[in-house]
């Protein structure tokens, strides 16, 4: 379907469009890095910190990115180039200091940073803003690359799980021999991740899951498997916590996650809160303005835009209940990092009386987590090309689906037997070496890195300040009006006290409305919170 041609497709309704919004948030980012990563940095304390930066940053860029999707109803790159003026000063501003910031840089001979300044900073002078369109579908083909890895991964353990099942369970054979202490379930991890077979037939699996969906529509295809799937994850997270709770010792688990401990919270660990909120709401690389696309005009982009965050917000705790009440019950130490969910996680559920089995439906929520997330990335790239070169949909989920697959591979052949290292990618390392520096942990680290700390970031900043001061709140706002229903132009204080359509609460000027917070914090607050992270990130700014 060429959508040049025809009318763009819509989602049936906000259901619809909240569930297929939602199953882009809910994903690894939840499941997988908010236990562990909330598990490192003080649990409930980061909690706190990660709830603050959500509502002050992930839910007006949201609201940004939505309501610019379904104003010009085209990918990104369309958006930007279908709103900004030709000759945007700001553009312009941005670019002379990234060329400025290049050329500094080259002084001190670190090439590589220079080249990452020097070229989006000339690209400025002839894209403008459609750049920071271009910069989301690149992100979007980056980050589908490693969690397509990460997704194999899920996928590849559901059948370890299914032939632990199948030889008895726990005390069988494949169970005990691979899953029942630490370090087997350590070394069973390592073996498969660094068994390039395995890691790339996974990764080919769940591309392959992709791809099937994105190719067959919007409605159709997202719209439909989002609807049964969701669904499906929260009842699975749901057993998974009435499981994990009724355990024995399972108490000092909830605890443990909910207390706060402000001893261990660092300026770091705010900053990673950050980068975990862009990720994990799917902001800052543009599938929320293709999301938004597909939305009529007739919804309420407020409410909808609550939903998908309290959604997303919610699953990301129910997850944390669902993980550490076990992890404490069976007396296994927490925050292990990355490998909590493929190594320790296993090992927790073996010693659960029908171990397998809750393993089995713990892996298979987190495959469909991450599908549903993996199909909205391949979507940011899928409508690049049906709206920009006028390629069908089936070509271009094919051929970007198979370019994604090909970059993922080098993330799929990274960890070797020691989960880092490069041992099968020196070439690539040297190179990498040569140009800044260093080459830390793998490729995979790497995409991650790149992604989840520079790209969203950067991509999220650019948003705001393009809806504040390049696009217009007023605009923005005008667009955000049709089906909202009145919603942000209620004075606040009537609003919160349920007096909405009480007329004496309803003077005719309003000034302290949710639209005129939402205008402030897209000009102001959330720009300079992200720049602070930025600096800090790039130790112009020290702390201690
Ligand atoms: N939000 C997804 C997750 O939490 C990841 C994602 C990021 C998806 C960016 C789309 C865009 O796993």
């Amino acid at each position: 379907m060429d959508n040049r041609h025809g009318a763009r497709e819509q989602w049936s309704g906000s259901l619809g469009f909240i569930l297929a919004a939602a199953g882009s948030a809910i994903g690894l980012g939840n499941i997988w890095k908010f236990p562990y990563v909330s598990g490192m940095h003080g649990g409930g304390a980061f909690v706190i910190v990660y709830l603050l930066c959500v509502a002050a940053i992930g839910i007006p860029v949201m609201l940004c990115e939505i309501a610019i999707g379904r104003h010009t109803q085209r990918n990104p790159v369309g958006a930007f180039g279908a709103l900004a003026p030709s000759g945007s000063l700001l553009a312009h501003l941005i670019g002379f200091c990234m060329v400025l910031a290049g050329l500094f840089l080259l002084v001190f001979q670190s090439w590589g940073w220079a080249f990452l300044c020097l070229l989006p900073g000339a690209l400025v002078f002839r894209f403008g803003w459609r750049l920071v369109g271009g910069m989301g579908v690149l992100a979007g083909f980056v980050i589908l690359s490693f969690y397509s890895v990460v997704g194999g991964w899920t996928f590849g353990y559901v059948l370890e799980m299914l032939r632990s099942l199948l030889s008895g369970g726990v005390g069988g054979t494949h169970a005990t021999l691979h899953f029942a202490g630490a370090e087997t379930s350590l070394a069973r991890f390592s073996s498969l991740a660094a068994n390039a077979s395995w890691s790339l037939v996974n990764h080919a699996v769940f591309m392959a899951l992709c791809i099937g969906i994105v190719m067959v529509g919007v409605r159709r295809g997202i719209e439909r498997i989002s609807r049964i799937l969701m669904p499906l994850l929260l009842f699975l997270l749901l057993i998974l916590i009435v499981r994990g709770l009724s355990l024995p010792g399972s108490g000092e688990g909830v605890r443990f996650f909910l207390t706060p401990d402000f001893g261990r919270l660092s300026t770091e660990s705010v900053l990673i809160a950050m980068g975990l909120a862009f990720f994990s709401l799917s902001l800052g690389m543009g599938a929320m303005i293709t999301y938004g696309s597909y939305v009529g005009r007739q919804q309420n982009l407020f409410r909808s835009t609550l939903g998908v965050v309290g959604l997303d917000v919610l699953l990301a705790l129910l997850a944390g209940l669902a993980i550490f009440p076990a992890v404490f019950a069976t007396g296994a130490e927490p925050g292990e990092g990355a490998g909590l969910v493929f190594i320790l996680l296993p090992t927790v559920f073996m010693q659960i009386p029908g171990g397998a089995l809750w393993g089995l439906l713990f892996f298979l929520l987190l495959l469909v987590a991450a599908w549903t997330s993996g199909i909205s990335l391949l979507e940011v790239v899928t409508a690049y090309f049906i709206d920009e070169r006028g390629w069908s949909r089936r070509r271009a989920t094919l051929v970007f689906g198979g370019f994604i697959f090909a970059l993922g591979s080098l993330s799929a052949l990274s960890p070797d037997a020691g989960l880092t290292g490069w041992s099968r990618l020196a070439t690539l390392r040297d190179l990498l070496v040569f140009c800044f520096g260093a080459a830390p942990g793998s490729f995979l680290d790497l995409a991650d890195n790149l992604a989840s700390n520079w790209l969203l970031p950067l991509g999220g900043l650019l948003i705001s300040l393009f809806v504040g001061w390049v696009w217009g709140v007023k605009p923005a706002l005008d667009e955000i009006r049709h089906g909202s229903d009145n919603f942000g132009d209620v004075h606040l204080v009537s609003l919160l006290a349920g007096l909405r359509d009480d007329d004496s609460h309803n003077s005719p000027v309003h000034v302290l409305t949710l639209a005129a917070v939402w205008g402030i914090f897209i000009r102001f607050i959330s720009p300079l919170a992200i720049m602070l992270a930025f600096l800090h990130t790039i130790g112009w700014l020290r702390t201690s």
